[in-house]
């Protein structure tokens, strides 16, 4: 079942390079670089978009805030679910409900999308779980394709969530006309490439965050860092940790540490940065001299031809522009994997935690 591996969560670590393949199949022309998503044409495009999700779910909506809002130039609103059912939001006419959820069962997510019907807002919902709750009640389901995911952990979802969302973006962008050709074309060829560069660099990565857990899983506490598209990276990052491994962790936006949590720094509270190359590096790379001034030790997720002056360099290959972060997201879900193997965690099954949160 473990397929030779020695846990569930890391044979689905492995599986993201097919789960990329699979969530694009059928999806892509890659002959004409278009996407073809009929069930988004089935409804108009969203006057404003909220997305409303819970844990990895909702970070994977906000990383694809971002993408959504640059290429189709729809306004995005991301939302935990358990805040959003119970503040009485606006919602007008016009507005779209997106609700993301791997298990389709998860009950403030549900709740969130009931409170849309109710208000006559069409729901859609992004869902791996084939005629779950959610892909029932949503007015059109997009399945994300990525096979059961049995550890508790959630790491493939994520990835095949992100994908979704990619093409989600691209398929409104279409119906908006708000993205340039070329960047249009980049990003599918983009695509097309990914698979085949995360197969080649997982077992790299691998052996990188197996050495690193070593050096690393006596920390009592970490912080994930990032800024733009890795910040909510860098909040999975920090969530994959605690919940595994037990080691206290925190996501934050890079810029947001010198407004207080950067007094927490010392020797034995390190930093996992994401540094890569994007319009932020240079200033990711100065928050991270601000660790470094403090005597903070530095893991940092960079490209080749950084200059970083830190502890732990870990270079990835680099994708195109956002895509980035389909080689940074299996990274952080290793170097937790690591830790928690290393310490001896229940890694597949960690304590208090269950699959599906079908209770509020
Ligand atoms: C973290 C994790 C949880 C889920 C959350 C939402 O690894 O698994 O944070 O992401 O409970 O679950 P779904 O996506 O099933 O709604």
């Amino acid at each position: 079942q473990k397929g030779g591996y020695k846990h569930f969560m890391l044979k689905e670590i492995f599986e993201q390079p097919r789960v990329i393949t699979d969530c694009m199949t059928g999806r892509v022309d890659w002959q004409r670089k278009e996407v073809l998503l009929p069930e988004l044409d089935a409804l108009p495009v969203p006057k404003r978009l909220h997305i409303v999700a819970c844990g990895t779910s909702y970070h994977a909506g906000m990383w694809g805030q971002t993408l959504i809002e640059n290429w189709s130039g729809i306004p995005v609103n991301v939302e935990i679910a358990s805040e959003f059912r119970y503040r009485d939001p606006i919602l007008q006419e016009g507005d779209m409900i997106l609700v993301i959820s791997q298990s389709g069962e998860t009950a403030d997510t549900l709740a969130g999308l009931r409170i849309a019907k109710d208000r006559g807002i069409n729901v859609i919902g992004l869902c791996n779980v084939v005629g779950s709750s959610i892909a029932r009640e949503s007015d059109t389901v997009i399945y994300t394709q990525a096979g059961p995911e049995i550890s508790v952990a959630s790491t493939k979802a994520m990835c095949s969530q992100m994908t979704v969302l990619t093409l989600m973006a691209l398929a409104w962008a279409r119906r908006t006309n708000a993205l340039a050709d070329d960047t249009r074309v980049n990003a599918i060829t983009g695509l097309s490439k990914l698979a085949g560069q995360l197969e080649m660099e997982l077992p790299r990565m691998r052996s990188e965050a197996q050495s690193l857990a070593r050096l690393y899983s006596t920390a009592r506490s970490f912080f994930f860092l990032g800024r733009g598209q890795c910040y909510p990276l860098a909040l999975e990052g920090a969530l994959k940790l605690k919940e595994i491994s037990y080691i206290h962790a925190e996501g934050y936006a890079s810029g947001e540490m010198k407004h207080g949590p950067i007094a927490l720094i010392d020797p034995d509270f390190p930093t996992f940065a994401l540094a890569l190359n994007d319009h932020l590096y240079s200033k990711v790379k100065s928050n991270l001299e601000e660790v470094q001034a403090r005597s903070g030790k530095v893991i940092a997720l960079a490209n080749p031809g950084h200059d970083l002056k830190v502890d732990h360099p870990w270079i990835l290959p680099e994708a195109w522009g956002p895509l980035n972060a389909f080689l940074a997201l299996p990274a952080l879900q290793l170097f937790s994997y690591e830790a928690a193997d290393y310490l001896g965690k229940d890694v597949d099954q960690p304590r208090n935690l269950a699959k599906s949160v079908t209770v509020e």
